[in-house]
């Protein structure tokens, strides 16, 4: 029982520490330290694989249809019940950065959520999703088929669109 809370709990931590070390690596190249940003790039990707390894022994990866179907009600609480709830918090307390991320976080788990509940519908009816091109946007996270002329999550300029392999 104890080991099963203690995954869950490494898993965080090390999924945590990926995005963590990651963000950290950006600021050492902006400070001009190539090696420091390599060395926190590197300890981002072997946290990747503690949490992978923690995950696969909570059998916390099924196959693809469960999946979705876990991803599906992840992003439900997220748009339905987290945000909402951080979102009239973050307002309460006039905290106009935290609202901000929390509201474009909002937005874009409900694009998420119907996302994925269209390919568990088509992958019901046994095929993979047609092919196209995906796009996300790098300010807001806004996920999407096509690059617009400007976010309409965040107000991104084109530019801001990555495409995902
Ligand atoms: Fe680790
Ligand atoms: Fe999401
Ligand atoms: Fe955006």
């Amino acid at each position: 029982m104890a080991t099963s809370d203690n995954l869950a709990a490494a898993f965080a931590g090390e999924s945590q520490a990926n995005r963590r070390y990651l963000a950290f690596a950006k600021k050492a190249e902006t400070e001009g330290f190539p090696q420091i940003a390599k060395l926190f790039r590197a300890a981002a990707e072997a946290e990747t694989v503690h949490a992978h390894a923690h995950l696969r022994v909570m059998k916390g990866v099924a196959d693809t249809a469960t999946n979705l179907e876990a991803a599906i009600e992840g992003e439900g609480h997220e748009f339905k019940e987290m945000y909402p709830a951080f979102i009239e918090e973050a307002k309460a307390e006039d905290n106009k950065a935290a609202l901000m991320s929390f509201e474009n976080a909002n937005v874009v788990e409900e694009i998420h959520h119907d996302l994925y509940t269209k390919a568990l519908e088509t992958l019901k009816g046994g095929s993979d999703l047609p092919a196209g091109d995906i796009f996300v946007c790098k300010i807001c996270g806004n996920t999407v088929s096509a690059v617009p002329d400007e976010c309409p999550v965040c107000h991104a300029k084109a530019s801001a669109f990555l495409e995902i392999a």
